[in-house]
């Protein structure tokens, strides 16, 4: 979605905001460009459809020291068409002012009339673009570029963080209010980002504006004010070690090494937290009240990190016996709280709108909500009464495929530790539990060693499939659910997730000839049923992770218990299949079409 870089300092000012720009291409954007101020006074100011590598060339011609302060931006289009002249840096009337903005402005139609009545000319139909035209009518002698943003502002409804360049002074101006923006120092020079993983290489430390604080960075620094009046620069934060151990590997494409990854994934997080769960410590940790006090747990998150939401309360439901909700973030507005309820907010981003806005609907005081997110210092994070690291590092293919695994893992060691404090859970499940987590990477590996060669198979014979199903029951539901989204995300084919139970009572009239079905076998013999329904109507079933024992030629499917968050390792093989369909279909599957990364707006 929408980035933000800025800098002002002394050296290379574009080109420190082009490169930062670069980390963030991951988060998925359909133009970028960049607005810097030259030491005499002029400006630099570049827009491109053709990605932030476009950018180089002009920034490239520039001497190294040439430019002292500038801003950058990718754009993931919500108002207006995806054009040269809607990228942002956007302009005010005298060419003076730019503008970069990441969120949405709802009162944009309203205020664009305001201001052309006063005489602004309108360059896009861009809702940003009011922010420059506001700074413009707000800036006159005397009032500073911060001063002016925090007017602009006041006139605004909706989310923005933004960063103003003055072309002529070289001042830097930034605000934020609901959507993410960081302020960094190092070299003598001050940075912006929306993302700390932009900057993360540059700086050790950080600061994160809270809502409407305003820093103005001239030659004397950057001043923090709030309101008018200057307020104390926010806390530090340290740069994550994690925020810089990229997946490298032997595929092109960085999903492919990032599904490799997951096996040291698991192993990261589980030495991290597993000696912290037999005695409870992870979950006394957190500083959450005891299972004691609570009644019921709800999970919320949107996409990938819904389904791992999923996974995890099963763990409370199936092996804690407690009372379980998931909820889909976009649609908790009218949810009624019951009180005693334990709110687990998941998101690898942690800037998610949908699931920041859930947070909103919680009775004032709620007290129990639980962040478990790949970055800690994420507005989920300082929102929540605690928070877990998902330990994944960053992750750069748009579709989510290790934040899943380490948000499972992580959700089910904190699970599994709050259970424990409060003694609860028959211990024979539990000790059956705690030894398949215990062999969660070996099983991981398994399957990325079992089903290399056979996924790039399925995905040669279906590679005509128009359209796909995938079923499971019980705790392999949410697996078949996760392998369905990303077949549409990364091949752009029509793929549905069904319960197998519903299979007739809908969903089996899209089986004939040829039907590719994919089934997580979870153990529970029910499927063989369901199977067999399929097959009968010439489908052809996929069956993940079913137990076979050869008995003089005759296959026997052996039932198993599975754990209570389900077969995790079947996820490979679906995250596998779905790479390998979109690369024969020739999709880009770092980036696929439409998506982002961090989806900054509700
Ligand atoms: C976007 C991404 C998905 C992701 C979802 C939730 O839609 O494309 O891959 O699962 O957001 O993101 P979050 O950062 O909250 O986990």
């Amino acid at each position: 979605m929408c980035g933000i870089t800025a800098y002002r300092g002394p050296t290379a000012a574009a080109s420190r905001a082009r490169n930062a720009l670069e980390r963030l291409e991951y988060r998925g954007y359909d133009s970028a460009g960049i607005a810097a101020r030259r030491p005499d006074g002029s400006t630099m100011h570049a827009r491109t459809l053709s990605g932030v590598a476009a950018l180089a060339v002009v920034v490239g011609e520039e001497p190294a020291d040439a430019t002292t302060a500038a801003i950058g931006h990718t754009r993931w289009a919500t108002h207006g068409e995806v054009s040269e002249a809607n990228a942002h840096p956007l302009e005010d009337c005298g060419g003076r002012l730019y503008v970069v903005h990441n969120g949405i402005i709802d009162n944009a139609d309203a205020l664009r009339a305001r201001l052309v009545g006063a005489g602004h000319r309108f360059a896009t139909g861009v809702d940003s673009e009011v922010i420059v035209h506001l700074v413009e009518q707000a800036q006159r002698p005397g009032v500073g570029l911060g001063d002016a943003l925090a007017d602009a502002v006041t006139h605004l409804s909706g989310s923005w963080a933004v960063v103003v360049l003055d072309a002529r002074s070289g001042a830097l101006a930034a605000t934020a209010h609901g959507s993410p923006l960081i302020c960094a120092e190092a070299g003598g020079g001050t940075y912006f980002a929306s993302d700390v993983g932009a900057i993360a290489p540059e700086v050790d430390e950080f600061r994160v504006l809270e809502d409407d604080d305003v820093v103005e960075v001239d030659a004397a620094g950057p001043r923090w004010h709030r309101s008018g009046g200057s307020c104390r620069p926010r806390g530090l934060w340290p740069v994550p070690r994690t925020a810089l151990l990229a997946s490298t590997g032997r595929h092109r494409d960085h999903m492919g090494n990032e599904i490799d990854e997951q096996p040291l994934i698991a192993r990261r997080v589980l030495e991290a937290l597993s000696p912290g769960i037999a005695d409870g410590r992870l979950w006394r940790g957190l500083g959450l009240p005891s299972l004691d006090g609570i009644d019921r747990v709800a999970v919320l998150g949107c996409g990938t990190s819904l389904h791992a939401g999923r996974a995890v309360a099963g763990v409370f439901g199936r092996l804690g016996g407690m009372p379980t909700r998931t909820l889909v973030a976009s649609e908790v507005a009218h949810e009624v709280w019951e009180p005693r309820t334990l709110v687990i907010a998941i998101s690898q981003s942690g800037e998610t709108a949908d699931v920041l806005r859930a947070l909103d609907s919680l009775p004032p005081r709620h007290g129990t909500v639980l962040a478990l997110t790949n970055n800690t210092s994420s507005t989920l994070a300082r929102r929540s009464d605690a928070v877990i690291d998902c330990l994944a590092g960053p992750e750069v293919g748009v579709a989510a495929t290790k934040t899943f695994v380490a948000q499972v893992l992580t959700g089910v060691c904190v699970a599994l530790s709050a259970l424990a404090a409060a003694d609860r859970g028959d211990s024979a499940c539990v000790d059956a539990d705690l030894r398949a987590l215990a062999a969660t990477p070996d099983a991981l590996a398994a399957a990325l060693d079992t089903w290399r060669g056979p996924c790039a198979q399925l995905a040669a014979d279906h590679a005509r499939a128009s359209g796909f199903l995938f079923l499971g029951r019980g705790a392999g539901l949410v697996y078949a659910a996760e392998g369905a989204l990303k077949l549409k995300e990364l091949s752009y084919r029509w793929a549905e997730a069904h319960p197998a139970g519903e299979l007739k009572h809908g969903p089996l009239a899209l089986v004939t000839t040829g039907t590719p079905v994919f089934v997580v076998d979870n153990g529970d013999p029910r499927l063989d049923v369901d199977i067999a329904e399929v097959t009968a109507r010439g489908g052809r079933v996929i069956r993940i992770g079913e137990r076979v024992l050869n008995v003089g030629g005759v296959a026997l499917h052996l039932p198993r218990t599975g754990p209570s968050w389900g077969p995790l390792e079947s996820v490979i093989p679906l995250q596998m299949f779905a790479r390998e369909l979109a690369l024969r279909l020739h999709r880009d599957v770092d980036k696929p079409r439409n998506l982002a990364k961090s989806v900054t707006v509700s």
